[in-house]
């Protein structure tokens, strides 16, 4: 028996969808239940950015998660397989028009991702303030608490109904097949086995 830890929302919805295309129908959340137990899978519905914490620990033997969230969580799991879901980037944005200056003094960075901010401007050898914000971090350079956002950007929708633009791609993320380091060890032929299923299931998709 395997635990999945999955994040509430569309990736769980696919991953699950993935579930069904390998092994049929009966992968259905009922409700509101967050516990979803097969013959030989339990998945558990989790929040997106605890999805890791669950696999570290060992609570969920794997789990699937955006590179994005591994990225900023830097917790130590096995990165099993690039499901080729959830496609989006981190990004810079600032107000339209406005050009990134990393000579001018202070500047101010919102975002939700700090530690991947940190990184991205210490890697550049600028100092940043950066303003930890829980969402909608769109708003911040509209209203002058910040110069620059660091944020996900999917569609762009949000950043253009907003007045901002890109002015620098970060990193390109994707939903990850996670496992925890013991797991991949001590059930190493069940989580091979589904890894391979998984993987010959996304092959197909990229060949198509
Ligand atoms: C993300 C991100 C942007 C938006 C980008 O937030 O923070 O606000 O999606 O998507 P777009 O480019 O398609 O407009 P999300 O909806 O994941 O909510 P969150 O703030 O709760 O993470």
């Amino acid at each position: 028996m395997l635990t999945v830890a999955l994040p509430k929302g569309r990736i769980a919805k696919e991953t699950l969808e993935i579930f069904e295309t390998i092994f049929g129908d009966g992968f259905k959340f009922n409700d509101r239940k967050l516990i979803l137990e097969t013959s030989h899978f339990r998945f558990l519905l989790v929040r997106n950015q605890d999805v890791a914490t669950y696999v570290y620990h060992q609570a969920a033997d794997i789990g699937v998660v955006g590179l994005d969230t591994l990225e900023e969580q830097g917790l130590d799991v096995v990165r099993l397989l690039d499901l080729h879901r959830g496609v989006c980037k981190v990004s810079i944005g600032m107000k339209v028009g406005e050009k990134l200056d990393l000579t001018k003094p202070e500047l101010k960075v919102a975002s939700k991702m700090v530690n991947i901010t940190k990184r991205y401007f210490e890697e550049h050898a600028v100092s940043v303030e950066i303003i930890k914000l829980n969402g909608s971090v769109e708003l911040a350079p509209l209203i002058g608490l910040a110069d620059m956002i660091v944020d996900v950007v999917e569609t762009g929708t949000t950043m253009k109904q907003n007045g901002l633009e890109v002015v620098q791609d970060i990193m390109r993320s994707s939903t990850y097949l996670i496992a925890n380091k013991n797991s991949y060890i001590s059930k190493k032929d069940e989580v091979l086995d589904i890894y391979e299923k998984i993987n010959r299931v996304i092959k197909a998709e990229q060949k198509a």
